[in-house]
């Protein structure tokens, strides 16, 4: 029996949304702050049940507040803890949430062996430029590397431009205290020396993270964002690695970036192909008697409101995060005394009002479709960054108040092929328009055209036609188009469907030869076979049409990569590897036999294609 491969679970329909969920469907991931005791038992609020709820339900990204911080990771200069930082990324994983790590360079948080509590002695007092150097680059190295695979993200130099002078950097022991060598200390361009050597040692160690500045102050026009953004000029001009800037957003009511200040801001990343991540917002409030009055959570919501909505109009606006999960683990009342009230969840890890305005404007269509990069993943594996030749994509957001509300499933038209428009819908890479499987408002698949095979990159753009007719083209009135992203071509992005469409758990797999559905009432023996259905396993020898279904079996042109693939950590032999006889060209199918010596129950598979690997927690049943 030929499995039935649908459009991604639509939300169930929910009365009161997570942030989480209210996010997924705009595209754009959601986090918090998080601390595990990185400090000890004081700060060890990953332990709290309510804690740990919120932060996993409400949010699908987190960032370690302190775990990946120098004084955290590298207690001696001959050691490193990074203990505190997996159990996050653990927490993580369980919970399926990227983590954005934080930080690799900063003047603070520093362990006392470089820089004393008092500010004086310690190694960085005595030791050269090089031995900074190195000792800069070994640390960066080590930490990027443990956690590469595991990080989409780092701020790798954290708040470098002084506040009194912001054409200037702040003195630092990688500055110019005695700093790593790399700076010439006369106000140029090239006094950011450190900072492009940290980027390029970051790259080296995680070619596939993205790399950010981090900064606060910076969110409104202004010096220091000027200062910024000639270093991010000077940085691109030359090919230094560098992906994206933070934005802080620690705000208060007397100081708060304008929307159309943010939004030109970010436009002037957006030139430069860099993105902005929102990073550590919260909203101060002077508190009279341990409380804040209605008029300041008024003007608090509209802080929230306004942030979050630009971050949703401009498309290279890829993350937005809050600096910590509930009043109880917030910064502010220690570093801000009288001040509280700043983020959405209380003590009691109950919505604030700020919540309610986060998912107000989470759920408010812009003024036209708006894409994210972040929105396009892999509907079997939700994998993002890049698409493959035949990708089925799930692509979440653009379609957000432009789009059938209702689902819209394919229909074969009537020569057997998928539709290129549907329920008013379109999707184009570089003008093509792919065929397209599911279409809802908020949620459209698409099937990436073959023809991308051998390109570095791909345009990717939306329509949405209001009376959900054929689309000749586009019809001023009738149809509105997004903007277009680009996003890089490669090989492959292998993933397994799951049963459930949730991108973990049983697969979508069937025993060989009777073609059941393997599950745990119906596992498959030692030595059987199996059939895998996946997509993202690219191009196909002999071609494939776009939107046809597979006339037959047509290996992949994998060669000379084969895929390979595991099965609970065993080589598992790959009898086939290619397209899905009936089913749509972009379907992989995969059949193995199952290796010796595995223990009876779900066992993780694992398909791997040149350097890409199918997402983790798949499993198949074994016998
Ligand atoms: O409670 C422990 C104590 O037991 C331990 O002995 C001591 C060792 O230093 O640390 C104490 O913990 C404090 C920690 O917050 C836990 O709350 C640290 O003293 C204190 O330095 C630390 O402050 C952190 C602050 O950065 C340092 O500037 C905050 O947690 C953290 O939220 C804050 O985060 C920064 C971002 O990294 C960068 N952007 C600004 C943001 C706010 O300053």
């Amino acid at each position: 029996m030929a499995l039935v491969l649908a459009g991604a679970a639509p939300l169930a329909a929910q009365t009161t949304p997570t942030l989480r969920q209210a996010a997924a469907a705009r595209g754009i991931p959601i986090g918090a702050a998080a601390s595990d005791g990185e400090y000890g038992p004081s700060n060890d609020w990953l332990a709290n049940p309510q804690y740990a709820s919120v932060l996993s339900t409400q949010y699908d990204m987190l960032e370690p507040d302190n775990a990946m911080k120098w004084d955290v990771t590298q207690p001696t200069i001959d050691t490193y803890n990074f203990v505190p930082g997996d159990t996050l990324v653990a927490f993580a994983q369980k919970y399926g949430m990227l983590v954005r790590g934080h930080n690799l360079c900063w003047y603070q948080q520093l362990p006392g062996w470089l820089v004393p509590s008092s500010g004086t002695g310690g190694y960085a007092s005595t030791a050269s430029e090089a031995q900074m150097s190195t000792l800069l680059q070994n640390h960066i190295t080590a930490e990027v590397t443990h956690f590469a695979g595991q990080v989409f993200a780092w701020d790798v130099v954290n708040e470098a431009f002084s506040d009194s002078t912001p054409t200037t950097l702040r003195d630092s022991i990688w500055y110019n205290k005695p700093g790593i060598g790399a700076s010439t200390g006369n106000g140029a361009a090239t006094d950011t020396g450190y900072i492009e050597q940290a980027f390029r040692w970051a790259h080296a160690a995680d070619p596939n993270a993205l790399l950010f500045y981090n900064d606060y102050s910076i969110e409104g026009p202004g010096p220091k964002f000027t200062a910024v953004l000639n270093m991010v000029t000077d940085f691109v001009s030359r090919g230094v690695p560098i992906n994206g800037v933070g934005f802080e957003m620690h705000l208060e009511l007397g100081g708060y970036p304008s929307p159309a200040g943010l939004a030109q801001n970010m436009q002037q990343l957006a030139a430069l192909g860099i993105q902005v991540h929102i990073t550590e917002m919260d909203v101060r409030l002077q508190l009279s008697n341990g409380t804040a009055t209605q008029a300041q959570l008024t003007q608090q919501v509209q802080i929230y409101q306004n942030i979050m909505t630009v971050c949703l109009q401009q498309p290279n606006c890829t993350a937005f995060q809050v600096w910590g999960v509930s009043y109880n683990d917030s910064w502010i009342p220690s570093a801000f005394p009288g001040y509280g009230a700043a983020l959405p969840f209380d003590f009691n890890y109950q919505p604030t009002q700020a919540f309610t305005a986060l998912l107000t404007a989470l759920q408010t269509p812009e003024s036209a479709p708006v894409l994210k990069t972040t929105g396009v993943v892999n509907s079997a594996g939700y994998q993002g960054g890049a698409v493959a030749p035949g990708e089925i994509l799930a692509i979440f957001g653009v379609g957000y108040g432009y789009g059938p509300a209702d689902p819209v499933n394919y229909q074969l038209d009537a020569n057997g092929m998928f539709p290129t428009s549907l329920g008013g819908v379109q999707v184009f890479f570089d003008g093509v328009p792919a065929p397209l499987s599911y279409a809802q408002a908020g949620q459209v698949n698409a099937v990436v055209p073959f023809e991308v095979a051998g390109k570095q990159q791909t345009v990717i753009a939306y329509r949405y036609y209001y009376n959900g007719g054929p689309a000749p083209g586009p019809l001023p009135g009738l149809s509105i188009n997004s903007n277009a992203v680009t996003m890089p071509v490669v090989a492959a992005v292998p993933a397994i469907f799951a049963l459930n469409a949730s991108g973990s758990g049983p697969g979508a797999i069937e025993n060989w030869p009777d073609y059941s559905i393997n599950s745990a009432s119906n596992p498959v023996g030692a030595n059987g076979y199996i059939q895998i259905f996946g997509t993202g396993g690219g191009t196909v020898v002999g071609g494939a049409a776009d939107g046809a279904l597979a006339p037959g079996a047509a290996w992949l042109s994998a060669s000379p990569t084969w895929p390979t693939a595991t099965i609970g950590g065993l080589p598992a032999t790959v009898t086939y590897a290619g397209s899905a006889p009936g089913l749509v060209n972009g379907v992989l199918q995969v059949n193995l036999q199952i290796p010796q010596g595995l223990t009876p129950g779900p066992q993780p598979v694992v398909i791997t294609i040149g350097s890409a690997q199918s997402q983790p927690g798949i499993t198949v049943a074994v016998k």
